[in-house]
């Protein structure tokens, strides 16, 4: 029979490489990856469960399947995995909808699909394997880049934070950090393979905490970054997602110190107002918040800040949000990933019986994001006329001459490119400016 697979990714880039790594198992064991996914006869859902429309989607399209399933039986496989795999409700829910499905897997279980579809082909049985706890981390396993020439790298799962609008504690378990060697070794070979760029991954990257076992001591995030600035061929290093209250004195010098880190900091504050802050059980002020965002611009002015945002929370009140307003307008943002709250069981928050009527909370998120992507329009047109060093990732998909890469601030730039140029650092001047991009002509290669 004919292995071909498809995954589908919902949510964050630990979800996009998770499902690197389930397609990177696959091709090692001779399946082969579809392109699209009706041309695939094992499909593969990788869900998310940060908000509840990702659930939607999730059960929309997966019922899209069932004629399928039904006219082909075991010659078409339906897998699903990733966050929502980790909620009993959802485990609950599938075997009594969608029966149908023949493979579920946990955020702590992806090694084993390999392994569970060799059981569903030899047992004819469904499979069903999630663990509620992550053990050791499993090191070793393949991943299918999207790029050539950037990578993500997984140096620590889990949070231990319990925000209390979040699932993901409980989806994705407690803090494990890897080992500073195991994630060295990745890098150097990633590398040896063409990487240029690395994108270090975690819940809270701040809260790394490595021991090593061949005598590179107890490291933190800082000491993992002046260990990974060393690697020969990697020339970018970014790093997705901090907490503030664990963003140290230590890490902001580590963006003098190590010449590959790129001046772009992701730090979400969620809200401006102490109190939401303090009902979110975020660890700290908004004062405390702009403090770090002032050390950040002492090391460099044009440090490149993002954050997220969430709008609605429970007992948030018009004052609340308009400090959540001046806090962005203080700040200045390069862009912002702004959320509706969005009740998960299972979650203190979802508890809470002040919730925000939806009609407040869609005014205000309409609001916010004008401020939002007015202060990004400005800060885009700063750029025009200067010259910036842009990493190549390769044509737009709309148009074959246009190519797309980034600014170390994680801008994206379009500009008319050649396929030589991707994967390299190409210089391009700036010629123009909008809300979420950037205009430019190739200088030089
Ligand atoms: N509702 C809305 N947004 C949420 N996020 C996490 N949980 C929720 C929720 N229940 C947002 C936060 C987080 C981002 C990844 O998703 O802003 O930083
Ligand atoms: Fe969720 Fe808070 Fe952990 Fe981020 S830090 S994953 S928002 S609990």
């Amino acid at each position: 029979m004919e292995k071909k697979f498809h995954i589908t990714t919902f949510g964050c880039q630990m979800n996009e490489h998770d499902s690197e790594t389930i397609a990177g198992m696959l091709i090692e064991r001779g399946y082969e990856q579809a392109g699209d996914r009706k041309d695939a006869n094992i499909v593969i859902f990788n869900t998310c469960s940060v908000r509840e429309n990702a659930d939607k989607r999730f059960f929309g399209t997966l019922g899209q399947l069932k004629k399928k399933k039904m006219e082909e039986h075991e010659n078409f496989t339906v897998c699903v995995c990733g966050c929502m795999m980790q909620q009993q409700h959802i485990i609950d829910t599938l075997k009594a909808k969608y029966p149908w499905v023949d493979i579920i897997f946990g955020t702590h279980n992806i090694h084993e699909l390999p392994l569970l579809l060799d059981n569903l082909y030899n047992e004819k049985q469904k499979q069903l394997s999630v663990l509620q706890e992550g053990g050791e981390i499993v090191e070793g396993l393949p991943a299918k880049r999207l790029f050539k020439h950037k990578a993500f790298v997984n140096i620590m799962y889990g949070c231990n934070n319990f925000c209390t609008y979040c699932i993901v504690p409980y989806t994705r378990g407690r803090e494990r950090s890897r080992k500073p060697e195991d994630i060295l070794r990745e890098i150097k070979e990633l590398a040896a393979d063409g990487v240029k760029e690395v994108m270090l991954l975690g819940q809270n990257v701040n809260s790394y905490k490595g021991i090593s076992e061949t005598g590179l001591g107890t490291c933190d995030f800082a000491d993992l970054i002046h260990l990974i600035d060393e690697v020969e061929g990697i020339e970018r290093i970014r790093f997705m997602t901090s907490h503030p209250k664990d963003l140290s004195d230590k890490l902001i010098n580590t963006f003098k110190e190590c010449k590959k880190l790129c001046h772009y900091f992701h730090l979400p504050v969620q809200a401006g107002s102490d109190i939401v802050l303090e009902q979110m059980n975020r660890k700290y002020t908004k004062e405390a918040y702009l403090k770090l965002i002032k050390k950040l611009r002492e090391v460099d002015s044009d440090m490149a800040i993002s954050t997220d945002i969430i709008v609605g929370f429970p007992g948030e009140s018009e004052e609340d949000f308009e400090e959540t307003l001046s806090l962005c307008r203080e700040v200045r943002y390069d862009s912002a990933f702004t959320f509706l709250y969005s009740v998960r069981e299972g979650t203190p928050a979802a508890k809470y019986d002040n919730q925000i009527p939806e009609d407040v909370k869609h005014e205000r998120f309409n609001r916010l994001v004008d401020v939002i992507n007015g202060i990004s329009a400005e800060k885009n047109a700063e750029y025009v006329g200067k010259t910036e060093k842009v990493l190549v990732d390769g044509p737009s998909k709309t148009n074959s001459k246009t190519y797309g890469g980034r600014t170390e601030t994680f801008k994206l730039v379009n500009f008319r490119g050649t396929p030589e140029m991707i994967g390299k650092v190409v210089k391009v001047r700036i010629t123009a400016s909008n809300t979420f991009s950037l205009q430019g002509e190739v200088i030089s290669e």
